[in-house]
């Protein structure tokens, strides 16, 4: 089958067969990719219409306790000035947001051992008994069952934590062997059994990544059926062991986006930053092949610069306030509004 007939495939039937995926992506071409997009923006158009959804960002501290060897603020990068934002930081950073329309808040984090249950716990309570009529997501990284199940008890409703690879060789490749496959899986496990909606997801290009490995990918996410997925190109950074690795091609990566799209339709998709610092119109290119979500970064300017994950990362020189404006403005550029709600995963019938 041609790989057009295959994206009509897994349009009407939602999966396709390992050896299918490998083809697209062993195989795909210009038009492949053309013809993806469209097929994807369609269904985002008729599921959401031309309406993106806001998430504000509080990145609120870059101490972290793992290694990935792809990450700026891996623990071993002793170049990094660490930083944490405390609870009237975090909470001031929402009040911000809130005034500018934001109506979730994405708590995100290295895995900082100095928010324990009980402190995070804690925020999570104030932001979510201070705005009732927000969603509280929160994206920290892997933690005990016990853990997860306070947060979503203190009123968190969504968590953000990319599988990266589901291949475990591919994870072995791209981590230290304290994390482990398993454990990413554990995780993400106990998080849809507590019932958050749940977000995985990958970068793409990281280095060893193979057609079988974005097929396992696929086939992952055709099975656990997340309700949010976060893809982004591969970006190096030169403090990392990776700095001389090529980055992910935007592509590629609009190719998985719209392909996901097509998979599962009611999925939260963000554009997201690492799309637009990979090219500087890749966020519209996201929207474009079936993205629905945009996530500004709502953390003090002051902090920005040091949650560097990868080079280059946009929008790192913006106060939140021009962040949001650009973001707005590109989204216009393109013919399509951004909306003040929570939007909540919903999944049709
Ligand atoms: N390039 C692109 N994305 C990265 N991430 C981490 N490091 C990089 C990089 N160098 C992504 C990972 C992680 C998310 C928070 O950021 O997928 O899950």
């Amino acid at each position: 089958m041609k790989n057009r007939e295959l994206i009509d495939k897994l349009n009407k039937e939602k999966h396709l067969s390992e050896a299918e995926w490998i083809q697209i992506f062993d195989t795909w071409d210009a038009y492949d990719l053309q013809y993806a997009t469209r097929v994807a923006n369609c269904i985002a158009l008729e599921r959401f219409g031309r309406k993106i959804y806001f998430r504000g960002i509080v990145e609120f501290t870059n101490i972290c306790r793992n290694d990935c060897y792809y990450c700026g603020i891996r623990c071993s990068n002793s170049k990094v000035s660490r930083y944490r934002l405390d609870e009237e930081d975090i909470l001031k950073c929402c009040a911000d947001g809130y005034d500018h329309g934001f109506r979730t808040f994405v708590l995100q984090g290295g895995e900082d051992p100095y928010y324990t249950q009980e402190k995070m716990c804690g925020i999570v309570k104030r932001i979510s008994e201070e705005y009732p009529d927000c969603a509280v997501t929160v994206s920290i990284g892997e933690l005990s069952r016990e853990y997860y199940q306070a947060l979503y008890d203190a009123g968190a409703r969504r968590y953000l934590l990319r599988h990266e690879t589901a291949d475990p060789e591919h994870y072995a490749m791209l981590h230290p062997k304290t994390q482990t496959l398993a454990n990413r899986m554990r995780c993400l496990r106990d998080l849809k059994e507590i019932g958050f909606q749940t977000g995985c997801g990958i970068m793409i290009g990281t280095p060893h990544q193979t057609s079988r490995y974005l097929a396992e990918d696929m086939m992952f996410m055709t099975d656990f059926r997340p309700e949010m997925i976060g893809l982004g190109p591969f970006i190096p950074h030169h403090d990392t062991p990776f700095r001389d690795e090529p980055a992910g091609s935007v592509d590629l990566t609009l190719l998985v986006i719209a392909l996901c799209r097509i998979m599962l339709p009611d999925a939260l998709i963000p554009s997201t930053t690492a799309l637009g610092t990979a090219e500087a119109e890749g966020r519209q290119k996201g929207v474009l092949a079936g993205c629905n979500v945009v996530m500004p970064n709502l953390s003090p300017l002051e902090v920005r610069k040091k949650y560097m994950l990868y080079d280059g990362k946009t929008g790192t020189d913006m106060s939140a306030e021009t962040g949001i404006r650009v973001l707005r403005e590109q989204m216009e550029a393109i013919g399509y509004e951004v909306v003040v709600a929570r939007g909540d995963f919903q999944e049709r019938k």
